[in-house]
């Protein structure tokens, strides 16, 4: 054990970290991070009892050793910031434009979509109720929802699907009325969501930088949003080619509004702002 006590983690060994975190995550993790992950590796010392970032360092580093601590990890280094009906232009898009479109040349056939670096689950319960919410003005119309995550932590809120009050208040009163149930005890302050959209996600852990997100069924649409941000070009570029592997012909893409496909080689032709379309 390094017994010196170290104020943060030293600079060879961000550097080490940096690289792994890279390869393992795609996630760029520049100088300009060292502040944030010192803080966020500094509670988890105190949980698994070291005082050294050098020792937690070697040990994240040392794939025999690290074993389930390697799971927090890659925890504390995503960055999961999401909430119910973020960017909503997009649901707006999806209603009016991507839908109806679609079941006028898909009467029967389920409508596949995939929420891309889900985080803790506001993005997919969105899709669920904007889509339950077209399925009631559109009959035979039915629906499937992929919502993955690379981090643990976060699919599992996904999963048990209770937030905040506070979290919940983008969804409008109407909708909340329809589809979240409130906790029996009022006196917590949290809503779940209800059978209708739960039943319609299937949470699943993926890596983008895996070879084969063993995903066997085409998209119709798949939501990367506020993720490709963390990516450097090639990664990005990788990532989106391996998309549109997964996307139906003429499926879509939707992206954060702080990204962009422009410049990079990717079969995906601009439709609106931050939405594209497959092109062969
Ligand atoms: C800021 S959140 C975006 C959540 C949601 N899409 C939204 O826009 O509100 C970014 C998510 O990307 C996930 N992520 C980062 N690297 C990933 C990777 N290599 N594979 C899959 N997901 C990843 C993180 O775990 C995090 O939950």
């Amino acid at each position: 054990m390094n017994s010196a006590r170290e104020a943060s983690i030293p600079e060879d060994k961000f550097r080490q970290l940096s690289q792994f975190i890279y390869k393992q995550t795609g996630i760029l993790m520049p100088d300009s991070k060292r502040a944030m992950l010192t803080a966020r590796i500094q509670k988890r010392l105190r949980v698994v009892g070291l005082d050294s970032f050098t020792d937690y360092v070697d040990w994240i580093l040392n794939p025999r050793e690290a074993g389930g601590e390697l799971t927090h990890f890659i925890d504390i280094v995503t960055t999961n910031k999401t909430d119910f009906f973020r960017e909503p232009q997009h649901f707006e898009y999806l209603s009016t434009q991507v839908l109806p479109a679609y079941t006028q040349d898909n009467p029967s056939k389920a409508f596949k979509i995939w929420s891309a670096a889900c985080s803790s689950g506001e993005e997919p319960y969105t899709m669920s109720i904007v889509l339950n919410e077209f399925q009631a003005k559109n009959q035979g119309f039915s629906f499937q929802i992929l919502a993955t995550d690379l981090s643990t932590r976060v699919l599992k809120s996904g999963k048990n699907g209770v937030y905040a009050m506070d979290k919940v208040a983008p969804i409008p009163m109407p909708l909340k009325k329809k589809y979240l149930l409130k906790h029996k005890d009022s006196s917590k302050k949290v809503a779940k969501m209800g059978p209708e959209l739960r039943k319609t996600i299937r949470f699943q852990q993926l890596n983008f930088m895996d070879n084969d997100y063993g995903v066997r069924e085409k998209m119709d649409v798949i939501f990367c949003r506020n993720a490709i941000i963390y990516f450097d070009r090639p990664t990005t570029e990788q990532i989106v080619n391996k998309f549109a592997r997964y996307l139906a012909p003429n499926g879509f893409l939707f992206i954060g509004h702080s990204e962009t496909l422009n410049n990079l080689k990717v079969p995906f032709k601009p439709v609106a702002p931050t939405i594209y379309q497959k092109t062969s």
